[in-house]
């Protein structure tokens, strides 16, 4: 008998499932943005929203859930009704969470469904535009010298941001005062202002004001120089051997989202970096699309994990704990 009714209730899950698929999506889907509107995550994600609408045949609407750098918005994602309703974007900051926040109240690696990857953005380090320094040389002279006076913004822990400057802090051997915004776009804004001396940013943000000027630019952190900003040197190349981080970003839905719901938010995903429009925007902003061998769950699944394990000793050994 209780064989019989476990046999119908797994029926009759698997049913509800499909006839959920088959209607998805019959209203909008909420792509969920863990930083603040205007900022890096939040223009790949509305330029992606839009080419996703045109193959779901419904809006997806960007709600931009902000704090703890980004496992605010994690964990509500986790918690949401597994129905592809709630699809949430994060970087990189999704491996760096469970070293961080030791009291994370979800696991990056087991509470979602894993959709695919989407673009891998560099970051600039940015000087505000009267900070004296005019090279990559003369900025590690002049912030060694002036260590207890410059300050370093970012999007909290767990936000790229604050990796790059983590690593640049730690590449000069030097520490910075840093200050900690909800997103780089009132980071970017502070440092426009002139509140904060550095930043180190994505170009998805940051490349219409290098060209306006408005910022003073030291490098890139890529390996190579970029297609957008051929002109600019590499941290690496000016002597800071090594530095590289790239901004990845995955699309995750709540676990136990059907599969045939998760393919049709992959076939979006795919669509989307198949979209002319798409890919022009991307490309003037620096950001590269990924391989087809990222756009599947298990390359975004197997990705996660690498950079989780790269991560972790890397946060435990600095101590740069969030709790
Ligand atoms: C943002 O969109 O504000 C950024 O991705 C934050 C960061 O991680 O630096």
């Amino acid at each position: 008998m209780k064989l019989i009714r476990c046999f119908l209730a797994a029926s009759l899950a698997l049913a509800s499932g499909s006839l959920l698929a088959q209607a998805y999506p019959n209203r909008p889907v909420t792509l969920v943005v863990p930083f603040a509107a205007g900022g890096p995550t939040d223009v790949v994600a509305r330029s992606l929203g839009q080419a996703m609408t045109r193959t779901l045949g419904q809006s997806v609407v960007i709600e931009n859930k902000l704090g703890a750098g980004g496992t605010l918005a994690a964990g509500a994602v986790a918690k949401a009704a597994p129905d592809g309703y709630t699809v949430l974007i994060h970087h990189n900051g999704m491996a760096t969470a469970p070293a961080l926040y030791r009291k994370l109240p979800f696991n990056p690696l087991t509470d979602f469904e894993y959709v695919s990857q989407v673009v891998d953005v560099p970051m600039t380090l940015l000087g505000r535009k009267d900070l004296p320094p005019n090279t990559l040389a003369e900025l590690i002279t002049y912030v060694k010298a002036n260590a207890d006076k410059i300050n370093l913004a970012h999007a909290g822990l767990g936000a790229v941001s604050h990796l790059c400057g983590m690593v640049f802090r730690q590449a000069v051997g030097v520490e910075l005062q840093t200050i900690p915004f909800q997103g780089t776009a009132p980071a970017l804004n502070a440092l426009l202002g002139g509140q904060v001396d550095m930043l180190c940013d994505q170009t998805t943000q940051t490349i219409p004001h290098i060209k306006a000027g408005t910022v003073k630019l030291y490098g890139v952190t890529t390996p190579a120089r970029i297609n957008a900003l051929p002109q600019v040197p590499t941290l690496d190349e000016q002597g800071l051997k090594g530095f590289q981080v790239v901004v990845w970003h995955g699309i995750y839905l709540p676990k136990g989202t059907p599969a045939p719901v998760i393919e049709k938010v992959q076939a979006a995903v795919r669509a989307a970096l198949k979209d002319p429009t798409f890919a022009q925007r991307m490309s003037e902003l620096g950001a590269e699309l990924v391989p087809d061998a990222k756009l599947t769950s298990e390359g975004l699944r197997s990705w996660l994990q690498a950079e989780t394990d790269r991560y972790g000793p890397m946060i435990r050994k600095a101590g740069a704990y969030a709790d």
